[in-house]
């Protein structure tokens, strides 16, 4: 038996493409490991109401341990709309799978490492006084929470009077009060001090486990007192037993700001689920974007990998696959790490790191080609291409 069982969630579109290509590369590296499949996306909201079906919650809940692809998601009247006709009308609601599984297993501690490999020409390039260029090296490492915040799902439009009525208790209401119900759209962003203290712990711990020197705590606590205020209290708190860590904070707006200007001073970033986003996405948009940003989606029990682009569903069906499998076989490299196999992580990130480096295989967004069904024609490697150039470092 092998000593790993990794359910693996393709899901829909390129994610479909690209896990493959991931378990192949655990596989190289010679990682114990079988595999099982989960059911995940679309197909499943259409189909059966239920884009995460029971099943694959048991398989989780058995085996812990996930490698998900990515999954379509689309408006509620849209999704509606493509619900098989006899399932329509029967309260089905479209949730995302992704968020479903976050909140089911309280996987509430994201965590997204963006670093720079040299030689990729999609890194970050900054011009200098003199008007020469340097490619500051990017090695942040955002930990999102994950679970609550703005994205923790009490959201109304037209809220019921009770919450209009308990709203009132807030003299900021005043000018709300009157306003129409259809009129008002309400999302709660929810902190609780419990898991403001794991996200931040969790950074902490991370960061000195692997040597990094800062904490940086981008919240908003000028304005958003309560919420930002407790995740700042909260890191005071948790510094207390990390002294030769510094905690830094920044606004997430002047952030945004900062990032293009001094990206290399940054190592450890803590923020809420919705700032934890931008400013994933914004660093990942420094060391190559969609192509190359990992994260996974850990909770006390189980843990989730995954790239963090979609499903790009206009590149789903080119044949040959043309999408870049290097976020999704980082995300494979996380996984290795968590269950303890770092020396295998490394390896691969150093595989991922000589192929970018030697620029021989290439994918369309490194050659900064529009995707299209041309792109290898223009010189583009392929998925598997790409993929078997890191198998061809690793073995
Ligand atoms: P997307 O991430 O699927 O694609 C945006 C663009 O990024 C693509 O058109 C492509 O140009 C590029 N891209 C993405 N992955 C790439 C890769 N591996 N290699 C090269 N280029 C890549 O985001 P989009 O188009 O906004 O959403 C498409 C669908 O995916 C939607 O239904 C959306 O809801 C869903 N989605 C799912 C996510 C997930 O499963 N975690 C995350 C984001 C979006
Ligand atoms: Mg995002």
């Amino acid at each position: 038996m092998a000593k790993h069982t990794v359910v693996a969630m393709p899901g829909d579109g390129i994610g479909q493409l690209v896990l493959p290509e991931a378990v192949r590369v655990l596989c190289q590296v010679g990682f114990d490991a079988e595999y099982v499949h989960g059911d995940i996306g679309w197909e499943f909201w259409i189909t059966e109401g239920n884009p995460l079906p029971e099943r694959t919650v048991d398989l989780l809940r058995e085996h812990q341990l996930g490698l998900f692809g990515a999954i379509t998601s689309k408006p509620k009247k849209e999704a509606a709309m493509e619900l098989r006709p006899e399932l329509r009308g029967k309260g089905h609601e479209y949730f995302s799978p992704i968020v479903g599984m976050r909140q089911i297993f309280n996987l509430d501690v994201c965590v997204r490492p963006c670093r720079s490999f040299p030689g990729n020409p999609l890194n970050f390039v900054r011009q200098t006084p003199d008007g020469g260029h340097e490619e500051p090296n990017v090695d942040a490492v955002i930990f999102r929470q994950n679970t609550e915040g703005l994205y923790c799902g009490i959201e109304w439009t037209d809220p019921p009077q009770v919450v209009r009525n308990a709203l009132g208790m807030h003299p900021k209401y005043k000018p709300f009060a009157d306003v129409l119900g259809e009129d008002v759209a309400i999302s709660v962003r929810l902190f609780t001090r419990n898991a403001c203290r794991r996200i931040v712990r969790a950074a902490f711990e991370y960061a000195k486990r692997h040597g990094y020197p800062s904490v940086t705590v981008c919240e908003k606590p000028n304005v958003l007192r309560e919420t930002s205020g407790m995740m700042e209290d909260v890191a005071r708190d948790v510094h207390a037993n990390f002294p030769d860590i510094k905690l830094w904070s920044t606004n997430i707006d002047a952030q945004m700001m900062w990032l293009t200007k001094n990206p290399e001073d940054y190592s450890v970033l803590v923020a809420g689920n919705l700032f934890g986003d931008i400013i994933s996405d914004a660093f990942a948009g420094l060391v190559g974007g969609l192509g190359f940003a990992c994260s996974g989606n850990i909770g006390d029990d189980v843990a989730v990998f995954e790239p963090t682009h979609g499903s790009a569903p206009k590149y789903a069906e080119l044949d040959p696959p043309i999408v870049n499998p290097i976020a999704m076989i980082l995300s494979g490299a996380m996984l290795l790490e968590h269950v303890g196999e770092s020396e295998k992580a490394e390896r691969v990130r150093t595989a991922v790191a000589r192929v970018v480096r030697e620029g021989k295989v290439r994918t369309y967004d490194m050659l900064r080609l529009p995707g299209g069904p041309d792109v290898t024609r223009r010189g583009a490697a392929t998925t598997t291409q790409l993929t078997d150039a890191i198998l061809g470092v690793l073995a």
